[in-house]
C-alpha cells in the first residue's frame, strides 16, 4: 500500500460540535491510525463547511457576520477534535481563499464545457439539508422529513447541472464496483434514488444567499453550497483547473470518503457525476456510518438534549479520550445507527478496558516482578499456543478495517483479550509458582506478555494512550508495522521494575460518573 488518503464530511458551522459529529470524527481517525499501521503515507483530511443559507441566518439571529460565526465555530471543532487526539493532516475551511479560488474555476469549467446552463425555476428548499426537495418526500404536514421543518419557496433563475448526463454511467458504476459504497446493503438505496433524479440547481441568487462562493463572471449568482462542500475534498490537495499539484497526483483518487446515511446521495450521485465532468476518477470507497441518538432519542437542540463530546469527557474527569473513543467506535455494528448513554459507556469501558486488558497485564507483569523480579530468562521463551491466534486476530482485524467494520474490528480484539485471561486462568501460574515449577510459570507470564504486545498494537488506533502506555511497560515498539507483528515481541532480560508497573485504565469513578448522569 503507497498511500492512504481519507476524509471526513465536513461540518456546518451554524453550532458547536456534538457526540454524532465526534463519532465520525473518531471513526475516521481510527482508520487512519491503522492504516498507518500499514502504511508510510497516510493523508487524513477533515474540516468545516462555512458557506450557504443556513449559515447566513444563524448569524443573523445571532447578531454575528457569517464570517464571524464561522470563526467561533470552526475554533470549537478544532479543539474538541484536539480533546479527542483526532490526528488529521489538513483542516480545510471552505472560507479558505484557496478554496474558493479553486471552486470558481470549478464551476467556470463545467459551464464552459456545456455541464451546466441558465434555467429558471421554483421548488422546495430546506435550509437544514442545503437542498431542494422533492414534494413527495415531504411528510404529510409538508416538512422536510429529516428537520421537520416546512421547506422555502424559491423560485430563481439559477444555473444547472446536468446531472441526468450522468446517471447512466453512475448507474454502472455502482453495478461494477460492489465495494463502491459501503456497507452494501445502502447501495440499492442509492440505486434506487439514482432512477428518478433530475437535473440539479448549482447556485442561488445573490438577493437571496449572499454567504457563498460568487459565480465568476456573474455577480447575481453564488455557487450552490454543495458544490463548494464537496469539492473540498480535491481543492484540499492541490487542485485546480489548470493544473494539478503533486499531492494531487499522489493522492487523488481518495481511497475513502466516511460521512452519515443522511448525506449519501450527495457523495454517491452528485460527487461522482461533477468528478466525471471534470474528468476525474471516482473514489474507491463511500462508507456511509449510522446515526447516533443520545438514550435511544434523536438529539436536537429543540429537545435540549444535545451532548458535546468533551463535555463527556469533562463529566467523567478523564485524563485521555481513550475510553469515549473506544465506547463510541464500538457503538454500532458496520453503517448501523448507536447509541450513546453515561450508564452504557461506562459499563463498557470498565468492563473492557479496565477489568479485562488492563488487569490482564496488570496481574502479569506483577507476577513477573514478584516470581522472577521483573525478569524475562530464555527459557522461558517457548511455543506460544496464543501465537496463532493472535496472528489470526490480526488478519481478521486487517479484513474488517477493509471494510470499515470498526466495532466488529474491537470485538475481535477483546475476543482476543478474552482468551488470553481464559489462557491464564487455566494455567494458572501463581499455582505453577506454588508447586515450584519456575519455568512452566515464566513461560505462561512471557506467553501472556508477547501476546499484550499484539493487543496493544491493535488496540492502539481506538486507544492511542493506552497502547503507549502498554507498550511502555512491555518495551515494545509501538511503531511495528502490523505485517511485522510476531508471536514473539518480548526481549529476554529484565523488563520493569516493581515501581513502573501502573494500571493502563482504571475504573471510571462511580461517584463522578452518577454526577454526570443527573446533568
Ligand atoms: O452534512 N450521528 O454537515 P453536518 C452521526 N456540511 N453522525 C452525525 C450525526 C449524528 N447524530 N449528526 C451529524 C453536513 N452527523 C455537510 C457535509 S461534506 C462535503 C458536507 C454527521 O454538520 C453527518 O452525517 O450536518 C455528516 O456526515 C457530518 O456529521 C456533518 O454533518
Ligand atoms: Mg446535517
Amino acid at each position: 500500500m503507497e498511500k492512504y488518503y481519507l476524509t471526513t464530511a465536513i461540518d456546518y458551522v451554524n453550532g458547536a460540535p456534538h457526540i454524532g459529529h465526534a463519532y465520525e470524527k473518531i471513526l475516521t481517525d481510527i482508520i487512519a491510525k491503522h492504516y498507518s499501521q500499514r502504511c508510510d503515507d497516510v493523508f487524513f483530511l477533515t474540516g468545516t463547511d462555512e458557506h450557504g443559507i443556513k449559515i447566513q441566518k444563524t448569524a443573523a439571529a445571532q447578531g454575528k457576520t457569517p464570517k464571524e460565526l464561522c470563526d467561533e465555530n470552526s475554533q470549537k471543532f478544532k479543539e474538541a477534535w484536539k480533546a479527542l487526539d483526532i490526528d488529521y493532516t489538513k483542516f480545510i475551511r471552505t472560507t479558505d481563499d484557496y478554496h474558493e479560488k479553486a471552486v470558481q474555476h470549478i464551476f467556470k469549467k463545467l459551464y464552459e464545457q456545456g455541464d451546466i446552463y441558465k434555467h429558471s425555476y421554483e421548488g422546495l428548499y430546506c435550509s437544514g439539508c442545503e437542498c431542494f426537495l422533492n414534494p413527495k418526500d415531504l411528510t404529510e404536514d409538508g416538512l422536510c422529513p429529516d428537520h421537520l421543518k416546512k421547506p422555502e419557496v424559491v423560485s430563481e433563475e439559477n444555473y444547472f447541472f446536468k446531472l441526468t448526463k450522468y446517471k447512466d454511467a453512475i448507474i454502472k458504476h455502482i453495478k461494477e464496483h460492489p465495494d463502491f459504497i459501503l456497507p452494501e446493503f445502502r447501495a440499492n438505496e442509492v440505486l434506487h434514488q439514482l432512477e428518478e433524479i433530475q437535473d440539479i440547481s448549482v447556485s442561488r441568487a445573490k438577493s437571496n444567499v449572499q454567504w457563498g462562493i460568487d459565480v465568476l463572471g456573474d455577480e447575481d449568482q453564488s455557487i450552490y453550497v454543495w458544490i463548494d462542500a464537496l469539492s473540498n475534498y480535491i481543492t484540499a490537495i492541490g487542485y485546480n483547473t489548470e493544473n494539478a499539484s503533486d499531492d494531487f497526483k499522489k493522492y487523488w483518487p481518495v481511497d475513502v470518503h466516511v460521512i452519515g446515511k443522511d448525506i449519501l446521495k450527495f457523495h454517491s450521485i452528485y460527487w461522482p457525476a461533477f468528478l466525471m465532468a471534470l474528468d476525474l476518477p471516482l473514489p474507491k470507497h463511500i462508507f456511509a456510518h449510522g446515526w447516533i441518538t443520545i438514550d435511544e432519542t434523536k438529539m436536537s437542540k429543540s429537545l435540549g438534549n444535545v451532548v458535546s463530546p468533551t463535555s463527556v469527557l469533562e463529566n467523567f474527569n478523564m485524563e485521555h479520550p481513550d475510553a469515549f473513543r473506544y465506547y463510541m467506535a464500538s457503538s454500532a455494528p458496520c453503517g448501523r445507527d448507536g447509541n450513546y448513554s453515561d450508564e452504557d459507556f461506562k459499563e463498557k469501558v470498565n468492563a473492557h478496558l479496565a477489568n479485562s486488558m488492563g488487569n490482564l497485564l496488570n496481574r502479569t507483569l506483577s507476577m513477573l516482578v514478584k516470581y522472577f523480579d521483573g525478569e524475562v530468562k530464555a527459557e522461558f521463551k517457548a511455543e506460544n499456543p496464543l501465537g496463532k491466534k493472535a496472528l489470526g486476530t490480526v488478519q481478521i482485524v486487517k479484513n474488517h478495517f477493509d471494510n470499515f467494520e470498526i466495532a466488529e474490528a474491537a470485538q475481535e480484539i477483546i475476543s482476543l483479550v478474552d482468551a488470553t485471561n481464559k489462557y491464564v486462568q487455566d494455567n494458572a501460574p501463581w499455582t505453577l509458582a506454588k508447586e515450584e515449577k519456575m519455568v512452566e510459570c515464566g513461560q505462561v507470564l512471557t506467553n501472556v506478555l508477547d501476546i499484550m504486545c499484539i493487543i496493544a498494537s491493535l488496540i492502539y488506533p481506538y486507544c492511542p494512550n493506552i497502547a503507549k502506555d502498554m507498550a511502555r511497560q512491555l518495551s515494545f515498539d509501538l511503531s511495528t508495522k502490523l505485517d511485522d507483528l510476531t508471536a514473539d515481541n518480548i526481549k529476554v532480560g529484565k523488563l520493569i521494575e516493581k515501581e513502573d508497573i501502573k494500571p493502563v485504565f482504571l475504573r471510571l469513578d462511580s461517584e463522578l460518573a452518577d454526577k454526570s448522569a443527573k446533568k
